[in-house]
């Protein structure tokens, strides 16, 4: 059976800053799926929230990019701003671009990881979300997960994950994409994901063709308006487990690194991404740390069991004082790169007023 995994999401507002999404805004998104599911459009669905932004899973049969899905999420995400409005939430209605639908979601705000696969016996998957920072935070997870053998010992010893894995990379100022796979073109994926805020993983796929797709993450936007830099967009990822594919577990250890990531305070700063549980998936310190949090299903006949959530445990807290003392470090820089991003990538600046008032206070240097 072809089942369709889409992870839709938004921010439309939050309360007491831009930290947590409300409870009242998740209920109405659960009561407009659940209709949904009654209907027969959707077949399953799970709601939640990473920090500010409004995470919609949802299961299907109708593949990816379908309008009757993304119009629903569309519905649900100004059902919930309207409620974010009512009750006067922190920039209610933040991520909601356009006034009307037009068939695809992408481009009007929300991003968007959608996958579709024939659902094996048994089909473990996990979907990340992460807020305050940008889809480039997964290219070091995923291709860790994917192709580094310190990692993933299945790469090694797994007769079926010993052949590597296809990537697709996209070039988000060009807006193109490239593929390329693991071992072959191993340095080549690396000289160019390292630069995350211009290479993005968008999918990765099996070499096995009964297996297909294997991950996806949400560059949707980012693609749309390539040809300038459009700042970040907090990402979501979903990653298929097992049987030929990475285990769980191979997938939740890229997690273990608190690796520095882009778009902390304000979108200018970069912090150690603190994987989290969902009871604290919010972002407090600083707008911080930028945070991800896990979720582990299994399908039944496109049906969600879970979810697990994979970071609530204690395997993870040193994961997390790790991340705090990577805090207390960078933190310290204050205003100085590299905290702050460089010029060309802050969301916020007033340096061009700066300078236009300094204009005429320079001189020529002896
Ligand atoms: C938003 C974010 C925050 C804001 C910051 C300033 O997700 O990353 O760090 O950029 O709180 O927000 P405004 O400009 O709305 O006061
Ligand atoms: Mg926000
Ligand atoms: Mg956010």
């Amino acid at each position: 059976m072809k089942i369709t995994v889409s992870v839709i999401k938004a921010d439309i507002g939050s309360i007491a800053g831009h930290v947590r999404v409300h409870q009242d805004t998740i209920e109405v998104a659960k009561k407009k799926l659940e209709t949904a599911k009654e209907e027969g459009l959707v077949i399953d669905y799970y709601v939640f929230n990473a920090g500010d932004d409004l995470e919609l899973l949802i299961t299907h049969t109708k593949g990816v990019d379908n309008p009757e899905i993304h119009e629903l999420s569309w519905e649900i995400f100004k059902e919930s701003a309207k409620k974010a409005k009512e009750l006067k939430l922190y920039a209610a209605g933040q991520d909601l671009l356009k006034e009307s639908f037009s068939g695809n979601i992408k481009g009007m705000g929300p991003g968007v990881a959608e996958i579709e696969f024939e659902e094996r016996p048994a089909e473990p998957f996990a979907v990340f979300a992460a807020d305050k920072t940008e889809p480039g935070a997964f290219n070091l997870p995923v291709f860790r997960i994917f192709a580094d053998p310190f990692n993933t010992a299945g790469l090694i010893i797994d007769p079926k994950m010993h052949a590597g894995f296809k990537f697709i990379i996209m070039d988000v100022i060009e807006g193109k994409e490239i593929e390329l796979q693991t071992p072959e073109d191993l340095y080549d994926i690396l000289a160019l994901i390292g630069h995350t805020g211009r290479y993005i993983i968008k999918f990765v796929y099996s070499k096995d063709p009964t297996i297909g797709v294997a991950a996806a993450v949400s560059t949707q936007r980012l693609s749309l308006i390539a040809g300038r830099y459009i700042g970040k967009d907090d990402p979501v990822c979903i990653i298929r487990a097992q049987h030929g594919l990475p285990a769980m577990g191979e997938i939740l250890e890229a997690f273990s690194q608190a690796h520095l990531v882009k778009g902390w305070m304000r979108g200018s700063h970069h912090g150690p991404l603190m994987p989290v549980p969902l009871k604290y998936s919010q972002c407090t310190r600083f707008d911080g740390p930028p945070r991800v949090v896990g979720l582990g299903f299994n399908l039944c006949e496109g049906k969600l069991i879970g979810p697990i959530d994979l970071f609530d445990d204690p395997a993870f807290d040193l994961v997390r004082q790790k991340a705090m003392l990577i805090t207390d470090y960078i933190r310290s820089m204050g205003p100085f790169e590299p905290h702050m991003l460089g010029p060309e990538e802050l969301e916020y600046t007033t340096l061009p007023e700066v300078l236009k008032r300094l204009k005429n206070r320079w001189r020529e240097s002896t």
